[in-house]
């Protein structure tokens, strides 16, 4: 180990920086933000110095740095590009013994200001020895992705029963099993969504449990689920809390949505269970698939509920959330990106324009019983684009009736099959041909339909297809 790490307290303590530079502006930043006292010798200072100092959130001498400056003080920092400068506060600091930073000059340095992840009260600190800052400054963006913000709130509230953990279980091991426990299961992850009181409620159960069955394992109590949103299909469109619950799950449950790449990034010995969903073809009920995801948590499993697309858009997340709030199992909402957003992103399609557009719908094209009903006198309304989900075997209907109802059999449609993945196709044409252009295609994934204006805007501006990319024919040859 070159350097020693270490973490100094330096609230209320006073640092002296010397320099105005804009690399002492980033230093001072940091200072202030460990709650340091910081005086700043420079004659001139760039803007968010100057703007310190006319906040009065730091001292300022607008002069020549003396060795009587260093009296008084925990810290120095220099950031000054005046060499001379440099060697002089370092030897005067280092023969009082105090911690001296010249920046990006490690020879003229007693300590080194490592690259900072502040997750407070977490702190990560990383150090390349002055090697490779630039490789430090990647390392804190990886750390950074891949700890949550919230991290800090879990540290919080083990703080809260450190002092109770001790005086419960006096065995060092045991505690450390528990809080394994505490921070790798749901109990963690109810804290860090914010579920304070049932993971109060949760920690005090498993503490009571460990202290019954010290050096045995503890029972099993009520598990989680988190109803996470798989995306459209390409796994970089899964939101990074995604990505960590499916790395923790003890069980994936998924359906027919989710693509193989990104049931790929659950953790490798997660138990993935396929609970199918075709229209009209379900692998298990809606009931069914409630009653397991209740089971699961029952017996204790920390549960990912993976859903194609957005867990609240036409996902019936809604009935699965119902389902386990009525047992008394705590759920949390993951986010994903919609079919309609995704798609529309892949195939360069605004669903809003000022010009075209200034409405958005979304729409299924597939009720309960089989039928199609929709409010046609609003979805045939001027400017808006009309997204409908699951459209696909009502595509004939959905186009007479929006005809009927007053849009040009001229409007421009898109078809979108397994948007954003690699086996993506499309297919243009007008509400007059869309239906025969859609079976001539044979479409058999999932598909979106956008009605609008916009469609056609987005095929013009992209001057057609680039060939074998997808499946196009064009409204002007039909
Ligand atoms: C039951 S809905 C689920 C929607 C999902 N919850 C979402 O937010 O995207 C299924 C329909 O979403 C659309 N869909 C989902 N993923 C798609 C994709 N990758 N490409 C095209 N359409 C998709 C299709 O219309 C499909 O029939």
């Amino acid at each position: 180990m070159q350097t020693f790490p270490l973490f100094m307290s330096l609230q209320e303590r006073r640092v002296l920086v010397v320099g105005g530079t804009e690399a002492a502006a980033r230093k001072v930043a940091l200072l202030l933000s460990a709650g340091a006292k910081v005086t700043l010798i420079a004659n001139t200072v760039v803007g968010e110095i100057a703007q310190l100092i006319d906040e009065a959130r730091i001292s300022w001498a607008g002069r020549a740095f003396y060795d009587e400056d260093l009296s008084g003080v925990s810290l120095v920092v220099v950031a000054s590009d005046d060499e001379a400068l440099q060697a002089r506060v370092s030897l005067a600091a280092q023969q009082r013994c105090l911690p001296v930073n010249v920046v990006d000059r490690p020879r003229l340095s007693s300590f080194i200001m490592p690259a900072i992840v502040d997750r407070a009260p977490i702190t990560i600190a990383i150090s390349t020895g002055g090697a490779a800052p630039a490789l430090a400054r990647r390392l804190r963006a990886e750390i950074e992705r891949a700890m949550p913000a919230a991290i800090g709130r879990l540290a919080r509230f083990a703080e809260v029963f450190r002092a109770q953990v001790r005086r419960t279980l006096d065995h060092p091991r045991v505690r450390r099993r528990f809080w394994d426990r505490v921070f790798e299961g749901r109990i963690g992850e109810m804290a860090l969504a914010g579920d304070e009181i049932g993971a109060r409620r949760e920690l005090i159960r498993l503490l009571d449990g460990t202290r019954r069955e010290t050096g045995s394992t503890v029972g099993p109590s009520a598990g989680m689920v988190h109803l996470v949103g798989a995306g459209p299909g390409d796994p970089d469109l899964l939101t990074m809390k995604a990505h960590r619950l499916l790395q923790r799950a003890d069980v994936v449950v998924y359906d027919r949505l989710v693509s193989a790449e990104v049931l790929a990034m659950a953790r490798r010995d997660a138990e993935r269970l396929y609970v199918g969903k075709r229209r009209a073809n379900h692998c298990m009920s809606q009931d069914a698939i409630n009653d397991r995801l209740v089971a699961l948590a029952r017996a204790g499993k920390s549960v990912v509920r993976l859903k194609g697309g957005d867990p609240l858009v036409f996902g019936r997340g809604g009935e699965e959330i119902e389902a386990l709030t009525r047992a008394g199992i705590t759920v949390e909402v993951v986010p994903g990106v919609t079919a309609a957003l995704g798609c529309a992103a892949s195939a360069g399609i605004p669903l809003t324009h000022r010009d075209h557009a200034q409405a958005c719908v979304f729409v299924t094209g597939n009720l309960k019983d089989g039928s199609v009903d929709l409010d046609w006198p609003m979805l045939a309304r001027p400017c808006q684009t009309v997204v409908i989900y699951m459209g696909g075997e009502s595509l004939q209907v959905i186009a007479s009736q929006l005809v009927a109802h007053g849009l040009p059999a001229s409007t421009p449609v898109a078809l979108i099959e397994n948007g954003t993945t690699d086996r993506e196709r499309r297919v243009v044409g007008t509400l007059a041909t869309i239906e025969r252009q859609a079976v001539r295609a044979h479409l058999q994934g999932p598909t979106l339909c956008m009605v609008g204006e916009v469609v056609g805007l987005a095929m013009a501006q992209s001057g057609g297809v680039k060939a074998g990319e997808f499946h196009f024919e064009s409204r002007v040859s039909l």
